[in-house]
């Protein structure tokens, strides 16, 4: 397939890019401000996603058979303090990329959504459960998801993402309110010798279904390849606590589980807005359309060690 990504040089858009090449498909990633190796095995065009006019050329011009929006306005204090600047972001950048794909190159189309589209009292839910955000950043990707599904794309539920950033060397890996670099970031302190405190608090996300970067990208491109539509739940197959996940981390990293300890989060990193709970997700529509069985979470945490030992070396 010719695979079109928006947000490359993000967090998970960079696995989504690495699963498309690694699976032979050819494809192309917009960049921002991110730059590119000399080396990349994908093409980049240069799009800001809130400019319709961009959007339309670079797809026109790539003419994909598949369409994945993944970029995003990640910045939570811009999002609150400026109002029509994330609608366009998020809502409208989901409409320009979606009619491009759809209606302009007649190619599928999926938008990469989140588990905080749920309430955090819905633990369990299912593609057809109906979302209740409880936060702005879940109010936009829920309206995001509307405009997805009614111009006949697929939404694809990310949750708890864990794994390698693979556009940016050095990022950013610290513990934050969801679950996302919470694998990576327990192992880049327990591998240095340094104390761990795992968060526990009700203001948190405190349980979720993780997943790994990596198979959420081949979930997209086995979405894509089906020409699905509708909502598909990217995530492994086993809820857990912030403590399963921790104390799994070490087991299957060989670290030691005694530098980890339970407490109250930082204050600094907490929002001024709700944060759901129990954000987890099941996957049987997902599973029924693509044929597939959801990963244990142990097979997702073992396959990020590869990953991580292939990449950054093996944990001391
Ligand atoms: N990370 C998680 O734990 C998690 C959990 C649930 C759902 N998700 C979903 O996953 C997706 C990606 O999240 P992420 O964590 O990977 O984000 P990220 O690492 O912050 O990456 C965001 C990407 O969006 C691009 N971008 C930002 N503004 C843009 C603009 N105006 N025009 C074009 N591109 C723009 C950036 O491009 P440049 O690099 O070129 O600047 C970057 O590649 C989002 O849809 C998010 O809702 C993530």
């Amino acid at each position: 397939m010719r695979v079109w990504i928006s947000g490359g040089g993000g967090f998970v858009g960079s696995n989504i890019v690495r699963a498309a090449v690694d699976g032979g498909h050819d494809v192309l990633t917009t960049a921002h401000t991110f730059v590119p190796p000399p080396d990349a095995a994908y093409a980049v065009s240069k799009v800001d996603m809130t400019n319709g006019a961009d959007v339309r050329a670079s797809i026109d011009s790539f003419d994909p058979d598949l369409v994945v929006h993944c970029a995003i306005m990640n910045d939570w204090d811009r999002m609150y303090a400026d109002r029509q600047a994330s609608w366009n972001a998020y809502v409208n950048a989901t409409r320009h990329t979606a009619q491009a794909a759809i209606e302009g190159v007649d190619a599928s189309y999926v938008l990469v959504s989140t588990d905080w589209v749920f309430d955090g009292t819905q633990g369990g839910a299912d593609e057809l459960t109906p979302p209740n955000p409880i936060n702005l950043y879940g109010t936009l990707k829920l309206a995001s998801e509307m405009v997805a599904l009614e111009a006949g794309g697929a939404v694809a539920r990310v949750s708890g993402v864990n794994g390698q950033h693979l556009a940016r060397p050095s990022t950013p890996r610290a513990q934050d309110r969801g679950f996302g670099y919470f694998v990576a970031s327990i192992v880049d302190s327990l591998s240095a010798n340094e104390p761990f405190t795992v968060w526990e608090a009700d203001d948190i996300n405190m349980v979720a279904t993780p997943s790994l970067a990596l198979e959420c990208g081949e979930i997209m491109l086995a979405i894509g390849e089906k020409h699905g539509t509708g909502v598909f739940h990217c995530c492994g197959a086993d809820a857990v606590t912030r403590r399963d996940l921790a104390e799994l981390t070490c087991d299957v990293f060989d670290l030691d589980a005694d530098l980890l300890d339970f407490g109250p989060p930082d204050p600094a990193s907490m929002l001024a807005a709700p944060v759901p709970y129990d954000t987890s997700l099941t996957t049987p529509r997902t599973d029924r359309i693509l044929g597939r069985t959801a990963t244990p979470v142990r097979t997702l945490i073992e396959r990020f060690r590869e990953q991580y030992a292939a990449q950054v070396g093996e944990p001391s």
